[in-house]
């Protein structure tokens, strides 16, 4: 078998350009051979319905799937009736980046709120529910908010807290986009059990961005929302066959706390890149690092010539503010060889 890409290659672009961790790598290869029950009803997805339980509690059901996109799918579709409509940030995967799915696959209409840090408020959610009980305008029935978000910033455990109980006491619940949930918990210091406990419905529980091959776990909290969730994920095409593979990965990243070890270790490296470039001149660090990314303004030459040495992201083309995205594999010498090149590209013009 060929190798065809560069296995020195190392980017900034996103955590989803990283490989698969040993770990997980041993764990697909330990569940493969001999025949094991299809469709989920295999003993890895079991073991790993209880440890879903033993890490959010008892109540929590686990629902692996392949991708953020279908979770996202799934979880609002079952959240959201038909005359319903989902509260959430301009910044929010679900309104920049997953297409129309939204829309063309669960029908769903966004409701969106401009933030400057990417999380959404109790007073946000306040406002955009002054038409409820009016039947000509779309109804708020549930807030989605990312946590980390978008933007690298976590939410507190209190912030997600009052965003529950506004959330609750206009009727609507509440979904957690947890693409990085491991690496907002590492930032928090808290568990997962944390994150349940504020009272959110359902959340989605991230493994590709964090060393797994792919696979991302709906985690069902709200017991009302459990029943009809294993025909959602059939209907969204998220019922994998051979799922014994993504829920084995899902179990050795639960063990031993491997999630928290690998999102502490890339959240790391991103507070050394801001803690080394913070006080550079001409840089402007446009959103606080807790998580995984560095967000930044950078004098436009330099970043065309650092394009020209690593893959990242420009975020805004009219403020020149770029994505730093640092992975579970990230590297102190990557990050150092990133570093020097901004130092050397800042001092010529
Ligand atoms: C916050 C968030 N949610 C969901 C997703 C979607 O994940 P996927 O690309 O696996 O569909 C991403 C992917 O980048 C993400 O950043």
């Amino acid at each position: 078998m060929t190798t065809l890409h560069n296995r020195q290659n190392f980017a900034f672009a996103s955590d989803n350009y990283s490989g698969i961790h040993p770990i997980i790598m041993e764990a697909i290869i330990n569940a493969n051979g001999g025949h094991e029950t299809a469709y989920g009803d295999d003993v890895y997805s079991h073991r790993l319905n209880a440890l879903i339980k033993t890490n959010f509690g008892n109540t929590a059901t686990a629902y692996p799937v392949f991708n953020g996109t279908g979770a996202n799918i799934i979880a609002l579709s079952a959240l959201t009736p038909r005359h319903g409509a989902v509260i959430c940030t301009t910044n929010a995967h679900i309104h920049n980046d997953e297409s129309n799915a939204p829309a063309y696959v669960a029908g769903l209409r966004l409701l969106t709120v401009k933030t400057p840090d990417g999380k959404l408020s109790p007073s946000d959610i306040a406002n955009i529910c002054h038409r409820i009980g009016d039947p000509h305008a779309p109804q708020p029935t549930t807030v989605y908010i990312s946590q980390a978000t978008e933007l690298g910033t976590c939410y507190t455990l209190q912030e997600i807290d009052d965003i529950v109980k506004t959330a609750k006491s206009f009727g609507l619940s509440v979904y957690v986009d947890g693409a990085r949930l491991a690496n907002a918990c590492a930032y928090l210091g808290c568990t997962f059990a944390d994150i349940a406990k504020t009272g959110v419905d359902i959340l989605s529980l991230g493994g590709t961005k964090n060393g797994m091959m792919m696979g991302e776990c709906l985690v069902v909290l709200n017991p009302a929302f459990d029943n009809i969730m294993p025909f959602l994920r059939k209907n969204h095409l998220q019922l994998s066959s051979k799922h014994r593979f993504i829920s084995a990965q899902f179990v050795a990243w639960l063990n031993d706390e491997l999630w928290q070890k690998l999102a502490t270790h890339a959240n790391d490296m991103a507070q050394y890149l801001y803690n080394q470039i913070k006080d550079l001149p001409n840089i402007i660090i446009t959103q606080k690092v807790q998580s995984n990314a560095v967000f930044a303004i950078l004098p436009p030459h330099v970043v065309a010539r650092l394009h020209e040495d690593f893959h990242f992201y420009d975020w805004n083309g009219e403020t020149g503010e770029v994505r730093l995205m640092m992975s579970f594999d990230t590297t102190k010498e990557q990050v150092n060889a990133l570093i020097d090149k901004i130092k050397l590209y800042l001092t010529q013009s």
